[in-house]
């Protein structure tokens, strides 16, 4: 098959976890006899540092006239005083919005091997987890009214946080979908107790998942839920959730796999199409050193080849290919723990022992 790639490398670690990713993409082609296309286009504080503005219309076309894109991470302090129109976040939201990318889907799971970098105790995380987040990604306080004024002379801001019931259902049904495919459960989060756009969506995913009827559906506020995830993170397979719940809730449901860089996305809308990504930034700190790691963006591709390209074979010679280099004691840096077996390893080489093992 042949397949036109969008590549997104952005700031910081971007570039660097990127080139591992295609180097095991590379080694997909071989393997399987594929052609993989990559159309660079520029995003965030590179394209600011080359057109001044962090996506521009040409570039946006690009990404979607492709079947995949496949991105590194956007952002850094260098751009962090810009005016809120024009910072790198706002490519991604605006290149997610107007690809129609709603639902965002981020699995954490913790590798056995990878006990060790888990912060959790033993008897918490048991023999690992395997949640499944399923974030809306374009509706929501991300894209609600929102502005700063002074009234009576006292600086105010709000934002408001909108959903309606056929944006709550779309992605309510992705989350049922998936959790059929896994143990069969969907925790949905909200804030019931106090949120209108909560109260909605409660009611619409107890619409939906009348449809799913071999499906479990629980329902849990998303401040309980934060403390869930450390309490009993077994507990956990689908978790349905709005888009800035999810981006939290997220990021605490990587750090319990052992770190950041271990999680993978994808963003899909209602076509084939998607943006796979980390959920991880761009580590400014990190940048340069070859020490950041690219399993998350290494995993996102091979979400990409299966959610975009329907080549599960070939994603799953990813996921097994991480496995094996997983249990041979490679770490990068951020996962490393200096257990007997373990040995560190940098980003490029992560990647090379990642690719061969494919
Ligand atoms: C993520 C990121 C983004 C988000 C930022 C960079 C806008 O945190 O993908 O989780 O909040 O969606
Ligand atoms: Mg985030």
């Amino acid at each position: 098959m042949e397949k036109n790639i969008a590549l997104i490398k952005g700031d910081g670690i971007g570039p660097e976890i990127i080139a591992e990713a295609i180097k095991v993409l590379d080694k997909i082609e071989e393997k399987y006899s594929h052609t993989f296309n990559y159309n660079r286009v520029l995003m965030g504080g590179e394209a600011i540092d080359a057109h001044s503005v962090p996506l521009t219309d040409e570039d946006f076309l690009k990404a979607k006239q492709s079947d995949a894109v496949l991105m590194g991470a956007v952002g850094g302090p260098k751009w962090d005083n810009l005016p809120a129109e024009i910072r790198p976040e706002k490519a991604l939201l605006a290149l997610r919005k107007g690809l129609g990318m709603f639902a965002n889907l981020r699995p954490a799971y913790m590798y056995s091997e990878l006990k060790d970098a888990c912060p959790l105790k033993a008897s918490v995380s048991g023999d690992g987890f395997d949640v499944m987040i399923v974030r809306e990604l374009t509706g929501g306080l991300y894209f609600g009214k929102r502005d700063t004024f002074k009234q009576d002379g006292v600086l105010t801001a709000y934002d408001t946080l909108v959903y309606n019931e056929n944006e709550i259902r779309r992605i309510a049904k992705v989350a049922f979908s998936t959790a059929r495919k896994r143990r069969k459960k969907v925790t949905s989060v909200d804030k019931a107790n106090v949120l209108d756009s909560s109260r909605l969506w409660r009611k619409v995913v107890h619409e939906v998942a009348l449809d799913y009827p071999d499906v479990e559906l629980n329902d849990m506020l998303v401040d309980n839920c934060a403390m869930q995830l450390v309490k009993n993170p077994n507990q956990f397979d689908v978790i349905l959730t709005e888009n800035m719940f999810g981006d939290i809730l997220s990021d605490e449901a990587s750090m319990l796999t052992g770190s950041i860089g271990m999680l993978s996305s994808a963003s899909l809308n209602e076509t084939s199409q998607g943006i796979y990504e980390s959920s991880h930034g761009s580590a400014p700190d990190i940048a340069g050193k070859n020490i950041a790691n690219p399993i998350a963006t290494i995993l996102s591709a091979a979400m990409m080849l299966e959610f975009s390209f329907d080549m599960k074979t070939e994603a799953e010679a990813i996921r097994s290919a991480v496995d094996t280099v997983l249990k041979s004691g490679a770490r990068t840096k951020d996962i490393f723990s200096a257990k007997a077996g373990e040995f560190e390893v940098s980003c490029s080489e992560m990647g090379d022992l990642i690719a061969k093992n494919i």
